[in-house]
């Protein structure tokens, strides 16, 4: 038996000695496939809108979508996910689910102008849609009503479906919502309808100025549906659950402050993994690089690559075009 080199003849210093040297030997790379850009569709604007609390992240109308996810998709990105922000909503979320309703005309106008170029998914959620922001419908006490809310969401996936998407998200952590989706999707004919499963999805402060991004309604909290922060175990119950119940990917979000949750998850399953670089995420970075505390292309590339070490093959983030535009360029070289 060799025992085990040392120094001075052992010098792992070698290996980063230049930089083709440590191209050679990266483990992890960024690849513009690799990325999935969230976008936001607001039904009321007429020009874009910047969002305070996410720098460089516009809430789009219909036509500046178009433009944006047209640029996304000529960077390479792997996919795009999309939020719609209604005009009206109501204690049903109705606009989930009328095909007039924005996210459903957003995602044909996307059908129509990416083709196949892109991977086009859709958050499955109805807190956008109710009119007291929580992801699905109450009890006459208030409570989320799981089972109700697993009929609002059969629907919403066949709408989705029908308005092009390639993959639904489905984001609100009720029990039982993969396998009612794919159940709904498979009876109206959308058998090739890809679940995409936020499948541990914690209730985190995280999620910030994403209620910003969407106007959000809610008061009060999501901690009845999505996991405790606390938990790690749990995580490994709910993506097994989803993976029986048909999901064909899964996700673990947010990203940075779970990375042992999503390199478990990566360890565990048999589908692809994703993570979800959430808009607090984003907002941190961006506030420090204003302030000129950090440095922010740096950081970007090594938080992505961070989340694709743990185990995501596939990073939400709003990054995504930049970062796959960059990563194109530096191909070229
Ligand atoms: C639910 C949903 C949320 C996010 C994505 N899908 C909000 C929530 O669960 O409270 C958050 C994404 C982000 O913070 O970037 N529709």
């Amino acid at each position: 038996m060799t025992s085990p080199g040392s120094f001075p003849t052992v010098r792992p210093r070698r290996l980063r000695r230049t930089p083709a040297i440590r191209r050679l030997v990266a483990q992890t790379r960024l690849h513009p496939a690799d990325l999935v850009l969230p976008m936001f569709v607001k039904e009321s604007l007429s020009e874009p809108a910047p969002l305070n609390s996410m720098p460089g992240v516009l809430q789009h109308t219909r036509d500046s979508l178009k433009s944006a996810a047209a640029a996304a998709v000529s960077a390479g990105v792997g996919g795009l996910m999309l939020f719609g922000i209604p005009a009206d909503r109501d204690a049903v979320g109705s606009q989930a689910t009328d095909p007039n309703g924005i996210l459903n005309v957003a995602l044909s106008d996307l059908r129509a102008e990416v083709g196949g170029d892109t991977v086009l998914m859709a958050d499955l959620c109805l807190d956008e849609f109710t009119d007291h922001g929580h992801c699905g419908v109450l009890t006459p006490t208030g409570a989320v009503d799981n089972d109700a809310t697993l009929d609002r969401y059969r629907e919403m996936a066949v709408a989705q479906a029908v308005s092009g998407a390639d993959m639904v998200g489905t984001s609100g952590m009720m029990d039982g919502q993969v396998g009612a989706v794919r159940a709904a999707l498979d009876r109206s004919g959308h058998l090739d309808t890809t679940v995409f499963a936020y499948a541990a999805k914690y209730a985190s402060a995280f999620y910030g100025p994403f209620r910003e991004a969407v106007d959000s309604a809610l008061k009060g909290d999501r901690r009845s549906y999505q996991q405790d922060p606390a938990n790690r175990r749990e995580a490994a119950r709910e993506v097994a659950l989803d993976v029986a119940e048909g999901a064909d990917l899964v996700m673990v979000k947010p990203a940075m402050a779970y990375l042992d949750v999503l390199s478990d998850v990566a360890g565990s399953v048999n589908v692809p993994v994703a993570a979800y670089q959430v808009s607090g995420e984003y907002a941190m970075i961006e506030a420090a690089a204003a302030n000129g505390w950090i440095d922010r292309d740096r950081i970007i590339v090594e938080t992505l690559t961070s989340i694709r070490r743990a185990g995501a093959q596939i990073v939400l983030t709003y990054w995504a075009a930049e970062v796959a535009e960059k990563l194109a360029a530096d191909r070229e070289l």
